[in-house]
């Protein structure tokens, strides 16, 4: 695996300089978050700084680099290829950054749809990638609290703005992030009949 200021000075030469800096944004939360959920401070920043190296790809780039990956590409994804952006940053951080890691691998996938099977540090990505300093929607600031109080609370509070903003503009809803929204509900459900019982 390659320095973390190693990757950052490479990322700085593909990713535009608002990008860069919504990246440097994720890292300066997801150090607070891994201190906070007791999460691997060195896989979270990496996943961080690497988390969006694909995402200023375009459409058919991403669809080609998908196909080579062997990266499943459903009608969704063919529609709206900056869904793909996920998986193919998972595959260039392999390949062009030497990470070899699966749960920073894992993190980088599922960062943009979530999925049923979370990690601490998948769940930390997501939310620091939702609340970083430059992002702006009515909300955040609530969001940006309950993130350190109950990451799964604040989990499902970013999974209903992104299906709500979905909704209202018309969008196809990904199954993936309704069964990541799921399973949150189920693991709550069973922590708290766990809590009644004993
Ligand atoms: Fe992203
Ligand atoms: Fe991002």
């Amino acid at each position: 695996m390659l320095l973390i200021r190693k990757m950052q000075n490479k990322l700085k030469d593909i990713l535009s300089e608002e990008r860069y800096l919504h990246t440097l944004g994720v890292k300066q939360v997801i150090v607070k978050l891994a201190l906070r959920y007791d999460v691997n401070l060195k896989k979270a920043v990496t996943a961080a700084i690497l988390h969006d190296c694909a995402k200023d790809l375009s459409d058919d780039i991403l669809l080609k680099k998908a196909g080579d990956f062997g990266i499943l590409i459903g009608e969704i994804e063919r529609e709206q290829p900056q869904l793909l952006h996920g998986p193919v940053g998972a595959m260039i951080a392999f390949h062009n950054f030497s990470v070899y890691d699966s749960e920073i691998l894992n993190s980088i996938w599922v960062h943009t749809l979530g999925n049923s099977f979370m990690s601490d540090l998948d769940k930390i990505l997501y939310i620091a990638d939702y609340i970083e300093p430059n992002r702006k929607f009515s909300g955040v600031e609530k969001l940006r609290r309950i993130a350190f109080a109950d990451l799964d609370k604040a989990l499902l509070y970013a999974f209903d703005n992104t299906l709500n903003w979905v909704r209202s503009n018309n969008q196809v809803i990904h199954p993936t992030t309704i069964k990541a929204r799921n399973q949150i509900l189920f693991n709550q459900r069973k922590r708290n009949r766990g809590r009644k019982i004993s």
